[in-house]
């Protein structure tokens, strides 16, 4: 009997005209041709979120005035059409509420980054997923890209040998004077009450410390943080440096700047084994070097060359053609997907197995926010990574 397979749907909070990162989001999320979108509450003001919604091609009725009034109605019109995931992109102080409120009531949730605005708001989100049925995933964009799961693969087969040092570095220069705080995304990055405690480190930090260990494989044990504002009247920090000491007792250093001026997004990883290292550049993002002391330095190219299975998987078009960060960003959706099919199939569906970032991801992100902040303010070298909260846990 032929089946016919239906796309998996999706629901945005957040997003909006004239937002930045939802778009990317819907891009990245209908390149495969495996999800659509079926609703939306898009802005904090209804009328352009129903607006919004309409400029997407979305039946009015499915254009929702808020992310509360989207969530209660989907859940009582019936299965086949209800939304299956919502999608998060809005500023970070809503990402708990809209990612509790969803999974309490059967949704699954695809969240972007920071996970939440405090650790204690993600360890709350997981004590929340053990007691519920729901997948929940979180866009570390940067690991889709082809080259960093062969970076990750190399590195998992001991081509590099014991890894002794990471050097990883996010610089942009957007934020760099007074006069760059006017745009939407400045004035909420800027705002410890929208942000959090952090800007930068919040905003882009998460990410190197994300790639760091996705593709070292090890887990940050120790930190010692220096973050600071360089533009007068800024509370929230805009640049920072932190040495790293991993549990395998590698050291590193982790960059982050907003006011690197003409930076661009440069996100660039070195790792360092016995043996071999490795190195890669988004702005470069197809190509990823592999050097030693004793063997020509080997240039490895997406599409070329025999690959790991994860690296092929994630490339969509013949070498030399060039993909990037939409297609990065499609790859986490991709398997999102794969993940949500095989939970409807009763099948093994955790994170780890669809190379998924998922909760064990967002708290180690937030842990990395709070531990760094609080680093930087102390006099002392070296401070333990904790994943405790100072903030009292709420039951969920
Ligand atoms: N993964 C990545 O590479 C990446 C890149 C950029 C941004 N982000 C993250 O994405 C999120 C959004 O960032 P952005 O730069 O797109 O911000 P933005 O300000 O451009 O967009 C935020 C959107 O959320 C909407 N919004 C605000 N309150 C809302 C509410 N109550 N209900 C529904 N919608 C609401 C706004 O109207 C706007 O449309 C942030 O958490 C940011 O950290 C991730």
């Amino acid at each position: 009997m032929f089946i016919t397979m239906k796309k998996i749907r999706m629901g945005m909070v957040g997003g909006g005209q004239g937002a930045f990162i939802g778009a990317v989001h819907r891009i990245a999320a209908f390149l495969d041709g495996e999800i659509e979108l079926v609703c939306g509450a898009f802005s904090s003001n209804p009328q352009r979120s129903i607006e919004s919604g309409k400029a997407l091609y979305l039946p009015e009725h499915r254009c929702y005035d808020s992310y509360q009034e989207m969530i209660l109605c989907e859940e009582k019109l019936p299965e086949e059409m209800r939304m299956e995931f919502v999608v998060i992109v809005t500023p970070n102080h809503l990402h708990f509420p809209v990612a509790k409120m969803a999974i309490e009531h059967g949704f699954h949730v695809l969240s972007d980054k920071p996970a939440t605005i405090s650790l204690d708001e993600a360890l709350r989100l997981k004590q929340l997923l053990e007691k519920h049925d729901q997948l929940y995933g979180l866009t570390q964009t940067y690991t889709g890209y082809p080259l960093i799961k062969q970076a990750r693969h190399l590195i998992a087969t001991g081509e590099l040998g014991n890894i002794v040092k990471v050097v990883v570095e996010y610089s942009q220069g957007w934020l760099a004077s007074k006069e760059d705080e006017t745009s939407k995304q400045a004035s909420w990055r800027l705002d410890e009450k929208q942000s959090g405690i952090s800007c930068c480190m919040g905003d882009i930090g998460v990410h190197a410390a994300n790639l760091a260990e996705y593709v070292s494989g090890l887990n940050m044990a120790e930190l010692c943080a220096d973050i600071t504002s360089t533009v007068a009247g800024r509370t929230l920090d805009d640049d920072g440096t932190v040495l790293l000491k991993f549990s395998n007792g590698a050291k590193g250093v982790l960059l982050a700047s907003q006011v690197a001026l003409g930076d661009e997004n440069n996100l660039k990883l070195r790792v360092y084994g016995d043996r071999k290292s490795v190195e890669w550049s988004q702005l470069e993002s197809n190509t990823l070097w592999l050097k030693s002391n004793t063997e020509a330095t080997q240039m490895i190219r997406a599409g070329v060359g025999d690959l790991c299975a994860a690296a092929k998987q994630a490339m969509r078009t013949p070498a030399g053609h060039p993909e990037g960060y939409l297609e990065a960003f499609a790859n986490i959706y991709s398997n999102f997907a794969k993940q949500i099919r095989a939970k409807n199939a009763g099948e093994v569906c955790d994170n780890q197995l669809f190379d998924v970032p998922g909760i064990e991801q967002a708290v180690r992100g937030m842990a990395f926010i709070e531990n760094v902040v609080q680093a930087s303010a102390s006099n002392e070298k070296w401070h333990p990574f904790s994943l405790k909260s100072d903030s009292n846990m709420g039951e969920e």
